[in-house]
């Protein structure tokens, strides 16, 4: 089979690299793909956003698989378009997609399925956000900020202070920060806790869910400084007890998968549930419908099975009869960023180090943003630049694996977070 792969980042690489891997693969195709993509694939110039390019494309190419790795497309609706050409695709369709593409939709889903989250209340119009704050209405614990769309993860706003909530409404209501993203508001309650990743395979009626992970959203140690897309992961996440999981499949991935039933929502990809782990128990933070970028760096690798066969299953909505068998063992991603990410960073600086970092079998490391010229040197051409996988029986031996191998990797500007995973090695 041939396989088209659609993105250019760090979690498109880890896939194509899981789809290379594939016996049951011939060929695999990224669309546009990035540097690190194209020692193992064949990147191809059509922008996700040309249906009929990319359509003509897979016919060409007798593609028998497309995976759609970012939330744009899907959200825009081309698992739609591409399952209408007759292709079979991973990834949902625009209607369930607006789990992700609008908050308000995802909370109302949650409040019609009973699925714990923080309270919340929606806003359509400036004035009608700002008099609530305003009044005497306002839960003082109602101080989270989120625009209603697609924000790169950028459009969440945790406040202190009545002020600040309002200050964060006027610049996405009224400045429109985030652009149409930010027209209409979701205000939350804050939720106190640890946060935890969990990725389900599902066509809607078979949930496979995949080993437990935590991301590091804040740039710099110690979970300061702003948010980013993500700075580094590992799973399976220790602090994961029978218990608090037996909750989360019963209060949240159950009631996921019969809120998708009774709406009639065609759902056949990868849920990402972002989870508070409160004192109170789990709460969902977020529904992304695709998989998380560095998450899918640690995922892809624990897994043993044939990820071709596991993609088309979903796709086929065969899932019920696949089998998912993992790895024994620990995965730890650090990212690697340019100089000033989040905020603006230069590009085109030298990397050094990748080919001494090759060689070892228990380091993976996907290229995030990269450019290479020929046989020139690979170098930086985005925020995110690198995800340095390490692999290891322990978390305490994945996370020097992984560490060790950054050491050796160096570009101008470069930073990293040094304690991912420090959280799973204290239990
Ligand atoms: P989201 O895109 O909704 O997951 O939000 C991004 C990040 O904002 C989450 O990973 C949390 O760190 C934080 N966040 C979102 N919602 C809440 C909440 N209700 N309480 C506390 N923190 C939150
Ligand atoms: N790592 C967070 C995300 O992919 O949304």
């Amino acid at each position: 089979m041939n396989v088209l792969v659609i993105g250019s980042g760090g979690r498109e690489h880890a896939l194509v690299w899981a789809l290379h891997r594939s016996p049951t693969v011939r060929h695999v195709y990224c669309a546009p793909g990035n540097a690190g993509i194209a020692g193992l694939a064949e990147c191809v110039d059509v922008s996700p956003g040309d249906v009929p390019a990319l359509i003509n494309f897979i016919q060409l190419k007798a593609v028998g698989l497309t995976v759609i790795g970012p939330e744009v497309p899907l959200v825009a609706g081309l698992a739609d378009e591409l399952r209408a050409a007759g292709h079979p695709v991973f990834g949902p369709g625009r209607a369930a997609a607006q789990l992700e593409g609008s908050k308000t939709f995802a909370k109302e889903f949650m409040a019609r399925h009973g699925i714990p989250t923080a309270g919340f209340r929606s806003f359509t119009t400036p004035a009608e956000a700002l008099g609530f704050v305003q009044s005497d209405r306002w839960p003082e614990s109602y101080r989270v900020v989120k625009a209603d769309g697609l924000a790169a993860g950028k459009g969440v706003v945790v406040c202190h202070s009545r002020e600040e909530v309002q200050a964060a409404m006027e610049r996405m209501m009224v400045n429109r920060a985030f652009g149409p993203a930010g027209e209409h508001v979701v205000l939350e309650e804050v939720l106190e806790g640890e946060e935890l990743s969990v990725m389900v395979l599902t066509d809607g009626e078979t949930l496979l869910p995949l080993p437990t992970t935590q991301d590091h959203k804040r740039v710099f140690d110690g979970d300061e400084g702003p948010n980013t897309g993500g700075m580094g992961a590992y799973g399976p996440v220790p602090q994961v007890s029978k218990e608090l999981w037996d909750r989360i499949e019963k209060e949240i991935l159950g009631r996921f998968r019969d809120g998708l039933r009774r709406e009639n929502l065609d759902y056949r990809g990868v849920i990402y549930v972002g989870i508070m782990m409160t004192p109170a128990g789990p709460k969902v933070l977020e529904f992304n419908v695709r998989f998380g970028d560095p998450e899918t760096q640690v995922l892809l690798p624990l897994v043993s099975s044939d990820w071709a066969k596991l993609f088309l299953a979903a796709a086929e909505a065969r899932l019920k009869d696949a089998t998912l068998r993992l790895r024994k063992g620990t995965a730890v991603t650090v990212v690697m960023a340019s100089g000033g990410y989040p905020g603006d960073y230069e590009k085109g600086k030298a990397i050094e180090g990748l080919d001494v970092v090759a060689k070892n079998k228990n380091v993976i490391v996907f290229h995030s943003g990269t450019e290479r010229m020929g046989s020139e040197p690979y170098k930086t051409a985005g925020g995110r630049v690198l995800a340095v996988t390490g692999l290891g029986d322990t978390l305490a031996i994945a996370r020097e694996n992984a560490y060790a191998a950054v050491q050796k990797i160096t570009f101008e500007g470069a930073h990293y977070r040094k304690d991912i995973a420090v959280k799973g090695l204290q239990d």
